[in-house]
């Protein structure tokens, strides 16, 4: 019997309020605290439970693994909104604008360090491979970011330089989950790097709606701040489309918007959006989503296990895949 979905929610769930953060001193580990209570949707720690479950189960190897990646996720999380001067996260302040930059910094930076320690107890004999997935999805993970902060400031970007740049920033850590989750149940090389390919292409997917949904998406359900990538120039998929797309009067008007960098202006963010309707790149990029989620279910189709063990992994990626506005 399989355990289900819901159940590796709440396994998730009673482990990371195992975690003591209530200690000295407070202002190291409050926001550490305030970070994990805001909830997010816990994909990628339910990707290790999920691809274990196709082949051989050990749930306390994957709670521990499961533990890691929501860590370095959710310190990714806090760097990324300083990164990013974004003001909410999940619906609530974001930790740098709730307590200070400083704060944030070094936080997560404890946050990366408690995400090793709960590898280092993972049982698996293939533990050396674990750490080499988490290690080189970590790295992967900052370079994708720099890369990001990079283009804001670049004008040459292409949007092959941008599909890489999610590549490495998002859908490496979704890859990377699913193949720690496979090689905890002592799967082949083979499956390992197809669960892998198909975490990556769900993750580009994924990156897509979440560029898409900054723009379009509903206040109350995104939980972060509507038009912040246009606010900080982020070379998206939608922009660069945009950019080669414009002619005369909105090539001109865009152009005029990006030299605009002072935060929190609106009719920036309304302008470029209609720029971006007129020119039909909302559409462009559900499209190119959709062909990253075809791909992802090509490479759960070749998966070598029987279909029955597939069908939660199938279902997940149905939940991705059809996340609305
Ligand atoms: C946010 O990830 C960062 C991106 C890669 C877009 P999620 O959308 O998975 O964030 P939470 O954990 O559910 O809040
Ligand atoms: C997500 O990029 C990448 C990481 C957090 C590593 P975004 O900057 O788009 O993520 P959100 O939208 O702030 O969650
Ligand atoms: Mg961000
Ligand atoms: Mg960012
Ligand atoms: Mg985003």
């Amino acid at each position: 019997m399989q355990t289900s979905s819901l159940n590796y929610e709440t396994i998730i769930e009673q482990k990371l309020a195992e975690l003591s953060f209530n200690k000295a001193p407070i202002e190291l580990y409050e926001p550490i605290r305030y970070i994990l209570n805001l909830g997010g949707k816990r994909l990628r720690p339910q990707l290790i439970f999920i691809a274990n479950s196709l082949f051989e189960e050990n749930i306390e190897d994957c709670a521990n693994a499961a533990l890691a990646v929501e860590l370095f996720h959710n310190f990714t999380l806090i760097h990324d909104d300083i990164m990013d001067n974004a003001p909410l996260r999940r619906g609530k302040q974001t930790v740098h604008e709730k307590w200070n930059t400083n704060t944030g910094i070094l936080s997560g930076d404890a946050m990366l360090v408690i995400a090793f320690a709960q590898i280092n107890k993972i049982k698996s004999a293939r533990i050396r491979e674990i750490y080499d997935v988490f290690n080189t999805t970590a790295i992967e993970v900052c370079e994708g970011q720099q890369f990001d902060m990079n283009y804001e400031t670049e004008s040459n970007v292409s949007v092959n330089h941008y599909l890489e740049m999610i590549r490495l920033k998002t859908a490496v850590l979704l890859g990377g989950s699913l193949k720690i989750g496979a090689i905890i149940g002592d799967a082949s090389e083979k499956d390992g790097n197809t669960i892998y390919t198909f975490g990556e292409n769900l993750g580009m997917g994924f990156q897509l709606m979440d560029d898409y949904l900054d723009v379009y998406g509903d206040p109350s359900k995104f939980g972060k701040q509507i038009g912040g990538d246009i606010l900080s120039n982020k070379k998206t998929f939608l922009l660069l489309n945009a950019l080669q797309m414009t002619k005369g009067e909105d090539q001109i008007q865009l152009n005029k918007w990006l030299a605009i960098t002072d935060a929190g202006n609106t009719e920036k963010v309304k302008a470029i959006t209609e720029i971006y309707n007129r020119c039909g790149v909302d559409q462009l990029a559900l499209d190119k989503m959709q062909e990253y989620y075809d791909k992802a279910y090509k490479n759960l189709d070749s998966i070598d296990v029987p279909e029955h063990k597939k069908l939660q992994l199938r279902a997940f990626a149905d939940m991705v895949s059809k996340r609305a506005k």
